[in-house]
């Protein structure tokens, strides 16, 4: 029960990793507070969790509109009360040819994969600067490093992510606050999903190269979220945990 007494909001707590978070943090000990975008996965995991005796409550809110994200989180801390860990994970992918990308694409993406987490420090920060005590995750990707060809949106953003997760812990550090990023290899969710749905040669290669023989499961990626949260990592601040069966390890 590494979360016990803690309010733990995640965004993009519907599925895959966020999913996984969201009900990794209520076994935690948690009261556990997320929003989302699809109503219908996120009502049917609230009732799931509730039934099994979970305090667990969700909030329509898309994450990349600052006003509608801001009265989900304040109906959120209404009930549950401060937020004192948060875990910014609502993404998308987006590759692209830089003189065939489009403007409107890059606003609406960088918004979502980069600009939602600066949201979830806004929202948090102020309360956890009282209390002089709270931890953030922010969840960034291999891409943050290292990346292959065509994926230069996500790789900015998810460099980015690594680059306000870093700033914000030099900061908030005076305050008792840790913020630190976790980078995510290749993982099974719906979102690696509609990837190898995109590009259906690659799943074969992405096995064939990823050292441990398989993917990782929401739940690997979850757990280090979760300890990086818990004050079992109080002196882990300003990082960036990358969780990739050794992927970033590989030589070509
Ligand atoms: N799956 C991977 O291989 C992988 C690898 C590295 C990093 N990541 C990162 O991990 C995070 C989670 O990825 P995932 O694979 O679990 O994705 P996913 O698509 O499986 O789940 C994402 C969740 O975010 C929600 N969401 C999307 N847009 C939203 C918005 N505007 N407002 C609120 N919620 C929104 C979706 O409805 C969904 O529930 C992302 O930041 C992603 O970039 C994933």
């Amino acid at each position: 029960m590494i979360l016990n007494g803690e309010h733990l909001f995640v965004t993009g707590g519907a599925a895959g990793i966020g999913e996984a978070i969201v009900i990794g943090g209520a076994k935690e000990g948690a009261k556990v507070s997320f929003v989302d975008i699809d109503d219908a996965k996120s009502l049917a995991l609230v009732e799931k969790l509730s039934k099994e005796g979970f305090q667990v409550q969700y909030q329509h809110a898309d994450v990349t509109n600052y006003e509608n994200f801001e009265s989900a989180y304040k109906k959120l801390t209404s009930t549950y009360g401060d937020v004192t860990v948060a875990v910014s994970n609502a993404g998308r992918n987006s590759y692209a040819d830089p003189v065939e990308y489009q403007e409107e694409e890059w606003n609406s993406f960088f918004a979502l994969d980069l600009k939602s987490s600066w949201y979830v420090a806004k929202l948090c920060l102020p309360a956890m600067r009282k209390s002089k005590y709270g931890s953030i995750v922010n969840i960034s990707s291999i891409h943050g490093r290292m990346s292959r060809p065509n994926f230069f949106p996500y790789s900015a953003a998810k460099g980015g992510i690594v680059g306000l997760s870093r700033n914000l812990a030099l900061d908030e550090g005076k305050n008792g606050i840790r913020v630190n990023s976790v980078s995510p290899g290749t993982t099974a969710t719906p979102l690696l999903k509609s990837y190898m749905a995109t590009f259906p040669d690659e799943k074969a290669h992405a096995l064939s190269v990823a050292p441990n023989g398989r993917f990782g499961s929401p739940e690997e990626i979850a757990n280090v979220i979760l300890f990086t949260l818990s004050k079992d990592a109080s002196f882990i601040n300003g990082a960036d945990l990358m969780v990739d069966g050794a992927l970033h390890s590989r030589y070509a």
